[in-house]
């Protein structure tokens, strides 16, 4: 509904559709997976790479399935109770691809509050909220790489071969995933602290939100809008009141802690990025990995965020998209190829007497390659 995470139609867009796109689904079926199942999966990643494993608490008294006798706000969180023992998750989850992913997002609060537990409690939480958000999904860039569901049984060990059009249909779904979600992650709050500072009056919540998600996002509503809807109101993090910028800063942070504990663990090498490029870096039962990501979180938000992010990324104090251009550059170079045999521009364009056109933001500037139709803006606009 968002276009937040445009992976569920990837194969609209796959480099190469003569090649397979990886899908766990079929063998989480096959395999009789249950939510149970997935959080031990996901558990075990964690301890391989010397991490804490789930307290016995965590297990008694999480809620990792649909409740079938109450109603429920089934969007996953994950939860510190504070007395150093208690942490839980919350999410009805299903066996899906994308409910593996977040499993591990989930998990990845956790960890990082065990790892702070025995700070002051004023210091016992992320370096900053980006850094909360960043932790699991950083676990995940590792999990979701074929060679990583090959070696726990959810892709058959053909899926595992090098070949360049299976990773060109990888990192697109990828792409799709962590890219796409970039324009979507931003202007939440962009829309959200535009209001609060009386930017954006009460009669124009829903035009200004849709001429963010045009300009921003370069989508358009399925049908005509209106003051008389309140679309913001629908996203779980506006109703609920939860800060959305954190996961904007995770998407990108997350790629550079990728890309330090992949170097750490030999998985990377920045000198030879095509004998072993970073999207195919996996980091499962890596102890050096573990202990460098154990030191960052063991830090809560006890000192600045860029001290904390200097732990692991060898003195670089800056959030910068360099190491996501640089999981992405196979497919980058492939679009840019592909752009160009089809003539394609780049960016979108809003019509209707509005002479502005809408360039993307430069870190996304591949991504756009894509989108070639100028959109027919036809929402009266603010
Ligand atoms: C977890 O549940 C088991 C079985 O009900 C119980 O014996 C055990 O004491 C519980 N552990 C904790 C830490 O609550
Ligand atoms: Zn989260």
């Amino acid at each position: 509904m968002w276009a937040q995470d445009w992976s569920n139609v990837k194969d609209l867009f796959l480099p190469c559709k003569n090649k397979p796109s990886l899908d766990i689904a079929p063998a989480l079926r096959e395999q009789n997976y249950t939510a149970e199942r997935m959080f031990r999966v996901s558990e075990e990643f964690f301890t391989s790479m010397g991490l804490s494993p789930m307290p016995e608490k965590f297990w008694n008294l999480s809620i990792i399935e649909k409740p079938k006798d109450r109603t429920i706000v089934c969007h996953a969180s994950a939860w510190d109770f504070c007395d150093s023992k208690d942490f839980r998750i919350k999410q009805c989850t299903d066996m899906t691809m994308e409910d593996f992913v977040t499993v591990h997002h989930e998990m990845g609060h956790v960890e990082y509050y065990i790892q702070y537990k025995d700070l002051h409690i004023a210091f016992r939480d992320g370096a900053n909220p980006g850094f909360h958000e960043a932790v699991g999904d950083v676990i995940s860039l590792s999990v979701v790489t074929p060679k990583h569901m090959v070696k726990i049984g959810l892709l058959s060990d053909s899926a595992g071969k090098k070949d360049s059009e299976v990773d060109l249909n990888y990192l697109m779904s990828q792409a799709l995933s962590k890219v796409a979600f970039l324009p979507f992650g931003y202007l939440i709050d962009v829309w959200r602290w535009n209001v609060f500072r009386g930017k954006i009056s009460s009669s124009h919540y829903n035009c200004e939100w849709w001429k963010l998600r045009s300009e921003v996002q370069g989508v358009q509503p399925p049908n005509i809008r209106s003051e008389e809807d309140f679309d913001p109101g629908a996203k779980y993090h506006i109703a609920a009141n939860v800060p959305y910028m954190s996961y904007f800063v995770s998407y990108i942070i997350q790629f550079q802690f990728h890309r330090a504990l992949c170097t750490a663990a030999g998985e990377y090498d920045p000198k030879n990025p095509l004998a072993k490029p970073l999207h195919d870096c996996d980091i499962y039962r890596n102890k050096k990995a573990g202990d460098l990501l154990k030191e960052m979180l063991r830090l809560g938000s006890s000192k600045p965020w860029p001290d904390v992010m200097a732990v692991i990324t060898e003195g670089n104090r800056r959030m910068d998209v360099s190491a996501l251009r640089e999981y992405f550059q196979p497919l980058e170079n492939w679009l840019r190829k592909d752009n160009k045999k089809h003539g394609a521009a780049v960016g979108w364009k809003l019509s209707k007497n509005r002479s502005y056109s809408v360039s993307c933001m430069s870190l996304l500037f591949f991504f756009c390659l894509q989108f070639t139709d100028v959109l027919d803006w036809s929402v009266e606009l603010c």
